[in-house]
C-alpha cells in the first residue's frame, strides 16, 4: 500500500481528522488492480448527544465491539435473545440457527410460530391504541392524515376479511401495484395476517414488467388503485394493470382503491372497488399463525441476466433483522416518528417503512410525493410538521436538493437525531451537505449498505457509537462477517488495505432464502461464485483502519437513482425493435442519478439512424421496463467491442466513455472498432 500521510487536525471542526490516501479497484474481467482515484477520507466522531435526547441503544464503540463479538462467537445466544426481545411468539422457538450457504438450507427459529401482522399491529394497538402508526403526507401538502394503531388494526382486519372472501389462502401470493398511500400498508399487513405472501411491484414499472411478475409468482389477486398522484401529476395506475392482465388469464380478482375518483373502465366480474368490499366486513379477523420459515413476501429484483428474480424472504428471520437494524441503526425509541422517503415498491420501503418501524411500535411516514413538489422545501416541511426523528433517503434526492440550494431549508429540523443514506454510494461532498445543512452538525449520518437479498442493513455505522467516514458504509452490523475476496483466485484477502469483491461468511437471520421457483438460480447467483461465501455482486475495499468502502457492482447491474437495473434486461428491450441488430448497455457516472444508462446500438442494414428512431427506442425501454430505465444517451455504432468468442466487452465501452485507459485489450476480436467508437463518443459529447 502507498505510504499514508500523517493525520491532520482540522481547525474548522474539532471532531474531524483528515487523511488522504489512494485506493485501488478491481472488477470482474480486470486481471490487474488499478489505482483509480484518490479521496480525502475524514473521520467524524459521533455528534454529542443533546440533553433532551434519549440514551442511545449502543453507547460507544466499545459497546458495539462487545456486542459484535458476542454476535459472532455465539450467534445462537445473541439472535435467540433478540428474537425473544423483539417479537411476540405464539409458539416460542427452541432452535435458533441452522443450515449453510453451501447447501442453501438456511433456516432460523425453525420450531417457532408467529404472525407478522400481529407483531406489527395488534400488540401495539392493545397497549397504545391511540399512538400514531402511519403519518400520511399526500402529494398535495394539505391532504395528509394520521392513522393510529387501533385504526390500523381495524382497517387491516377488514381488508384481511375482503381477501379471504376473494379466496386468498395461506401460502397464496397476492400482487400489489399501489402508490404510496396508507392503504398500501393496510394491504401488505392484511395479506400476511392471513398467512398469504405479498409480491409488491413498484408502481413505476411498466405493464410488461407487472405481467411478468404476476405470472412468475402465479398471483390470482391483484390490488391496485384507480390512479396515482405524484409531483402534481396523475398516473394511470389501473390502465397499466389492465394492459398487464391481458396476458394473465389466471388472475381472478382485481381490488381497486379509489385514489382520485376519475372515471376508469371496470372489467365486470373481475374488478371490485376497495370501499365497497371493505364495507361488507367486520373489523376483526384473527391472525393466522405461521411457521418461522414460512414465506413472508416476494420482491422481484434485477440480476446480471434478463429475467428478474423473485427474492423470497421468510417470516421470523426477516422480522428480527428488520426490527434489530431499525432499533440499533436508527436508534429508534418509543414515540419516535421515522421518515423514510422511499417507496414500498423497493426493499427499503418493505423493511424501513413497513416492518421495521411498526414492529417497534413507532410511527412511520408514508410520503406519496416527490422532494421537488410543490417546491424543494417539501422534505423539510414534513420533518418540521411531524417532528420527524429519523430521516432516511437515497443520495440521489440529497444531490437534487443540494443543487437546488440551501435557501430551501428554512425549517425547524431540531427533532431529527439520525440521518440515513441508502441505495448507492454517497459522495463525500453530498455527505457533508447532508451532515451540515440538514443535520446542523448534530445528527449522526448513517450510510447503510444492504440489498434486497440481505433483507436489512449489513454494513453501517451506529449513531453515537461508530465514528464515520463520508463515503464509507463503515463496519458490519451484528452477526455480519464481511470478507473481501480476490475475484480472480477466489481467495479471501485478509487484513486491512485490500480490494476485491464483497462477500459474507455465515448466514444472518434476514438473508433471502430462495429465488421463487428457481432455487438453483439462487445458489448459482449468490452461493456458488465463491465457495463458502454469499456473494453480493459489489466490489469493495477495506481501508487501513478496517472501514469498508463500496465501489459499485462488478456484474452487469446498473444503479440509477438507487433503482437497480439489469443491462441485459434493457438490451433485450432494445433488440425488440426490428431495426436493431445488436445492443450493449452500460452504466456511466451521472451527477444527479449516480449512474445513467447508456446504450450502444448496431442497426440492421437498410435502417436509418435519426432522431425519431432514437426516440422510438427510448420509448420501447420505458414501455417494457419502466420510465426510470430509459437510456440517457443512445449511440448508434457500426460495431461493438467483442471477445474472440463473441462476448460483448462492456468494460471497454465503459472505459472508452470515461476516457480511461483500456487496460488489457488482447482478447478483442477486432482492434479497429476502438477508433470508431472513440470517434462516435467524441461526436456525441
Ligand atoms: C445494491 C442493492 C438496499 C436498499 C436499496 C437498494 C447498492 C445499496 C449502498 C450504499 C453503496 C449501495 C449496491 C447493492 N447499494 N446501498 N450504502 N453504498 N452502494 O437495494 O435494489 O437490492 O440494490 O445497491 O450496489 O448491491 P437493491
Amino acid at each position: 500500500p502507498p505510504p499514508q500521510p500523517a493525520p491532520v487536525e482540522s481547525t474548522q471542526y474539532p471532531y474531524l481528522i483528515r487523511r488522504t490516501y489512494t485506493y485501488t479497484t478491481m472488477s470482474a474481467g480486470d486481471s490487474q488492480p488499478v489505482v483509480i482515484e484518490s479521496i480525502n477520507a475524514q473521520t467524524y466522531h459521533p455528534p454529542k448527544r443533546e440533553p433532551h435526547h434519549p440514551e442511545p441503544h449502543v453507547r460507544d464503540i466499545a459497546q458495539y465491539q462487545e456486542l459484535y463479538k458476542e454476535s459472532i462467537e455465539d450467534p445462537d445466544a445473541f439472535w435467540g435473545k433478540l428474537g425473544r426481545e423483539l417479537l411476540d411468539w405464539h409458539t416460542p422457538f427452541t432452535r435458533v440457527t441452522q443450515g449453510s450457504f453451501e447447501h442453501g438450507d438456511i433456516a432460523w427459529y425453525t420450531d417457532g410460530y408467529l404472525n407478522a401482522c400481529y407483531n406489527c399491529v395488534d400488540r401495539h394497538a392493545l397497549k397504545t391504541p391511540d399512538a400514531p402508526a402511519i403519518i400520511f403526507e399526500a402529494d398535495e401538502p394539505s391532504e395528509g392524515r394520521i392513522v393510529s394503531y387501533s385504526e390500523l388494526l381495524r382497517e387491516v382486519c377488514k381488508c384481511a376479511n375482503v381477501l379471504k372472501s376473494l379466496g386468498v389462502k395461506k401460502g397464496d401470493t397476492v400482487a400489489v401495484y399501489l402508490p404510496m398511500i396508507p392503504e398500501t400498508l393496510v394491504t401488505l399487513l392484511a395479506i400476511v395476517r392471513i398467512g398469504a405472501i405479498h409480491s409488491v411491484v413498484f408502481a413505476g414499472f411498466s405493464a410488461e414488467s407487472l405481467r411478468d411478475r404476476v405470472l412468475d409468482a402465479d398471483s390470482r389477486v391483484v390490488i391496485t388503485s384507480d390512479e396515482g398522484k405524484r409531483g402534481g401529476k396523475t398516473i394511470g395506475t389501473k390502465r397499466i394493470v389492465d394492459d398487464a392482465l391481458k396476458e394473465c388469464p389466471d388472475v381472478e380478482h382485481v381490488l381497486i382503491f379509489k385514489r382520485t375518483g376519475n372515471e376508469i373502465p371496470l372489467v365486470p366480474g373481475r374488478d371490485k372497488w376497495w370501499h365497497e368490499e371493505m364495507a361488507k366486513f367486520p373489523s376483526w379477523c384473527p391472525p393466522v399463525m405461521v411457521n418461522a420459515e414460512d414465506p413472508l413476501f416476494l420482491l422481484y429484483t434485477s440480476g446480471s441476466t434478463g429475467k428478474p428474480k423473485g427474492v423470497m424472504h421468510s417470516t421470523a428471520g426477516y422480522l428480527v433483522g428488520a426490527a434489530a437494524t431499525t432499533k440499533y441503526v436508527f436508534d429508534v425509541h418509543p414515540g419516535d416518528r421515522m421518515g423514510t422517503a422511499g417507496d414500498v415498491g423497493w426493499i427499503t420501503g418493505h423493511t424501513y417503512i413497513v416492518y421495521g418501524p411498526l414492529l417497534l411500535g413507532a410511527a412511520t411516514l408514508v410520503f406519496e410525493g416527490t422532494p421537488a413538489y410543490p417546491n424543494f422545501s417539501r422534505y423539510w416541511e414534513i420533518v418540521e410538521r411531524h417532528k420527524i426523528t429519523q430521516w432516511y433517503v437515497a443520495p440521489t434526492a440529497i444531490r437534487l436538493l443540494k443543487r437546488a440550494g440551501d435557501h430551501h431549508i428554512k425549517h425547524d429540523l431540531s427533532s431529527l437525531r439520525v440521518l440515513g443514506s441508502v441505495g448507492e454510494p454517497i459522495a463525500p461532498d453530498v455527505w457533508h451537505w447532508y451532515y451540515e445543512k440538514v443535520g446542523r452538525g448534530k445528527c449522526a449520518v448513517v450510510d447503510t449498505y444492504w440489498q434486497t437479498e440481505t433483507g436489512s442493513h449489513v454494513l453501517t455505522p451506529l449513531p453515537h457509537a461508530i465514528p464515520t467516514k463520508p463515503g464509507s458504509a463503515c463496519l458490519p452490523f451484528f452477526g455480519i462477517q464481511p470478507a473481501i475476496v480476490d475475484p480472480v483466485t477466489g481467495e479471501e484477502l485478509v487484513g486491512n488495505d485490500v480490494e476485491g469483491v464483497l462477500c459474507f461468511r455465515k448466514p444472518w437471520p434476514s438473508i433471502a432464502r430462495t429465488v421463487w421457483g428457481a432455487h438453483e438460480r439462487y445458489l448459482d447467483t449468490y452461493m456458488r461464485p465463491y465457495k463458502g461465501f454469499y456473494f453480493t455482486g459489489d466490489g469493495a475495499g477495506r481501508d487501513h483502519e478496517g472501514y469498508l468502502w463500496i465501489r459499485g457492482r462488478v456484474d452487469d447491474v446498473v444503479n440509477v437513482s438507487g433503482h437497480r437495473l439489469s443491462t441485459a434486461e434493457i438490451e433485450a428491450a432494445l433488440i425488440h425493435n426490428k431495426a436493431v441488430a445488436e445492443a450493449a448497455v452500460v452504466g456511466v457516472p451521472d451527477e444527479l442519478t449516480g449512474q445513467a444508462v447508456m446504450a450502444f446500438i448496431c442497426l440492421k442494414s437498410g435502417y436509418e439512424n435519426n432522431e425519431a428512431f432514437r426516440r422510438e427506442l427510448i420509448l420501447q425501454v420505458r414501455k417494457s421496463i419502466g420510465p426510470f430505465a430509459a437510456p440517457k444517451a443512445l449511440l448508434v455504432v457500426n460495431d461493438l467491442p467483442k471477445t474472440r468468442s463473441g462476448k460483448i466487452m462492456r468494460r471497454v465501452l465503459r472505459k472508452l466513455h470515461a476516457g480511461e485507459p483500456l487496460g488489457d485489450t488482447s482478447t478483442l476480436q477486432d482492434e479497429s472498432v476502438i477508433e470508431h467508437l472513440i470517434e462516435v463518443i467524441q461526436q456525441a459529447n
